[in-house]
């Protein structure tokens, strides 16, 4: 089945970031990984349905690139979702989430210094996810769409530390950036989404 780009969650312009780099972000970057996830499905699905897959090599074969493509654009595409829609919110922290940070991290204040240090950390993505083994909310990190993610955790606070997200509005600075991502959070939606992760 045909996977169809998400189109940004919001009408106003998140605070801190330009409208040029979220249109090539969204536009350019995330729907060519939708693209590429439609691609590849389409590449597999003959050889899900009793294909010919006796040359499967874990060195080199084309199912390994298929699949291995295939984690690569779907993270690539569900990650970015869940980055636009923390976006462009009133960043006043509150709801069931907050909550839950407090009891966590002790404080948002800890959280957000600890959130920011993962981000300056991570070389991709840095994942607030409610992870369903542990039952408890963690701070996983991925230097690529296809590395550091942790099987059974959902993410529910997801920001991009590519430097595609700010390198345009704010060069190297990506403390910078990461300062004024976290002042703009979407509560209302992190809520939503961590209510629904932890259920
Ligand atoms: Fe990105």
């Amino acid at each position: 089945m045909k996977y169809e780009p998400a189109p940004l969650p919001f009408s106003k312009t998140p605070e801190g970031i330009s409208e040029k780099t979220l249109t090539i972000h969204h536009d350019k970057l995330y729907v060519g990984y939708v693209n590429k996830k439609n691609e590849i499905e389409e590449k597999l699905l003959p050889l899900m349905q009793g294909g010919d897959v006796a040359s499967a090599n874990q060195s080199y074969s084309e199912l390994r690139a298929l699949l291995d493509g295939l984690t690569f654009s779907a993270n690539g595409t569900y990650l970015h979702e869940w980055y636009f829609e923390s976006l462009a919110g009133a960043g006043v922290p509150q709801g069931p989430f907050a909550d839950a940070l407090i009891a966590r991290f002790g404080s948002m204040e800890n959280f957000l210094k600890f959130f920011a240090a993962a981000g300056m950390a991570a070389r991709g993505w840095a994942v607030l996810a409610w992870d369903t083994k542990s039952q408890a909310l963690q701070v996983y990190i991925g230097d690529a769409h296809n590395q550091g993610g942790v099987w059974g955790a959902v993410p529910v606070l997801v920001m991009d530390v590519y430097e595609h997200a700010y390198f345009l509005d704010y060069g190297s600075d990506r403390k910078a950036y990461i300062e004024s991502y976290l002042k703009q959070l979407n509560w209302d939606r992190l809520n939503e989404l961590y209510t629904s992760a932890s259920r």
